[in-house]
């Protein structure tokens, strides 16, 4: 009796397990199908301003503010994201000497041209914490002595082209919108719990909590070693493209970095230090870009959607050259800690589209100015 019991209990069970692992897949099948008719092509060119744009902006700035005086380091007012610097180094930008015809736009117009750079090489996170902790990594690039009209009309006296990237392709949120209530949440002190703003799941971000983690990653063994996207679209001429940098040990002398101990609050500086200070060796990366295929699932206003490099391959503009120097001296630290990159300083050919580009308009200015006013004057 008691056996038959335990037998139909067992069938029972089973019965309901087959039924929810069915469930299981025909609700990963109907999500998958859902996912890649939501996500196809064709796509705008052009960009696409929601209503309410401009509002959400100044509520973000407030909110990022709020983070750089929360994050600040004793006296000093660091930036809001991306506050500790591996180093600054100087770098120099090389246009491929054949760079095909369609690709000679803006700063890649000419072929063989060499620009001197600075860039400045990050950690994502407000705090300045151990390099050992998972996150984004920063690179940002400069370019010097660019000659035309600047994109921002109270920055004219520079003639900069900047490219700012971090070390994934796409980003956590997809808009504005999606910005401001993810961003206002996590500086509430919440965290995986920002991705889920309300208990109507057709409000969950479960995929964007993903690429917060995958964003997250473990340290290279050196900056030189990363590969770093611009995640967000740009101009690139009268087309729209993504761009990247990736190392390009082939081009310069053959290097191996000796094991830096990474219990070390700040390794990825002593790495750089190796290489370019105490080895005396290059560091090399080409730059690339993406152009847009407007056929394919490649928008412009999603920063949350990878373009696919089956879509659009990336394809090589200029190599990047960073010769051996010391760059780690505590008035060039200074120096760097005090320079600001902003993807708007830059020319019309470069200029940035979406709608993230758009808000890191005025949120980048307006919190490199609120801390350069906090500093004290003997620090500027
Ligand atoms: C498309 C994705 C993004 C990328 C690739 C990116 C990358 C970077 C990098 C590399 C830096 C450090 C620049 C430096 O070395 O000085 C930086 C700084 C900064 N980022 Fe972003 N970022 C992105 C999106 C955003 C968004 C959406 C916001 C906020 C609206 C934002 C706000 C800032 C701010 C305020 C700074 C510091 C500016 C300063 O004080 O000079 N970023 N970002």
């Amino acid at each position: 009796m008691l056996a038959r019991l335990w037998l139909r209990l067992g069938a029972f069970l089973g019965k309901t397990l087959l039924w929810l692992v069915g469930l299981g897949l025909l609700g990963w099948l109907l999500s998958t199908l859902w996912f890649a008719w939501h996500h196809s092509g064709p796509v705008p060119t052009e960009e696409q301003i929601p209503p309410g744009e401009a509002a959400m902006t100044q509520g973000i700035i407030q909110t990022a503010v709020r983070i750089v005086d929360q994050h600040r380091e004793g006296t000093r007012y660091l930036r809001d994201a991306h506050a500790k610097a591996h180093g600054c180094v100087k770098a120099e930008v090389r246009v491929l000497p054949d760079l095909e015809p369609a690709l000679r736009q803006g700063v890649f117009a000419e072929p063989g041209k060499t620009w001197q750079a600075m860039m400045r090489l990050s950690n994502g996170n407000a705090y300045p914490q151990f390099d050992s902790i998972r996150d984004a990594r920063g690179m940002a690039i400069k370019l010097l002595d660019v000659p035309g009209k600047q994109l921002l009309a109270d920055q004219q006296a520079r003639t900069e082209q900047d490219f700012v990237m971090f070390s994934h392709p796409n980003f956590f949120v997809s808009d504005v919108a999606e910005y401001a209530q993810n961003v206002g949440a996590q500086a509430d002190g919440k965290k995986a719990m920002a991705f889920f703003p309300s208990l109507d799941p057709r409000s969950w971000q479960v995929r964007h909590l993903f690429i917060a983690l995958a964003t997250l990653a473990p340290a290279p063994a050196s900056p030189t070693e990363a590969t770093y996207f611009s995640v967000s679209p740009y101009k690139f001429g009268s087309a729209n493209a993504k761009f990247r940098v990736a190392p390009d040990p082939q081009s310069c002398p053959e290097y191996s970095l000796p094991k830096q101990n990474q219990d070390l609050p700040n390794f990825l500086r002593s790495a750089l230090s190796q290489q370019l200070s105490t080895d005396r060796i290059d560091a090399c990366f080409v730059l690339q870009i993406q152009r847009q295929n407007p056929q394919k699932y490649m928008p412009i206003e999603d920063t949350s959607i990878e373009w696919k490099e089956s879509d659009a391959p990336y394809e090589s503009v200029a190599k990047i050259r960073i010769p051996a120097q010391d760059f780690d001296t505590p008035a060039l630290n200074l120096a760097c800690d005090n320079q600001s990159f902003n993807p708007w300083f830059g020319v019309e050919e470069h200029r940035p589209i979406g709608g993230i580009n758009r808000l890191r308009k005025a949120v980048y200015e307006a919190v490199s100015d609120y801390r350069h006013s906090r500093n004290t004057p003997s620090d500027r």
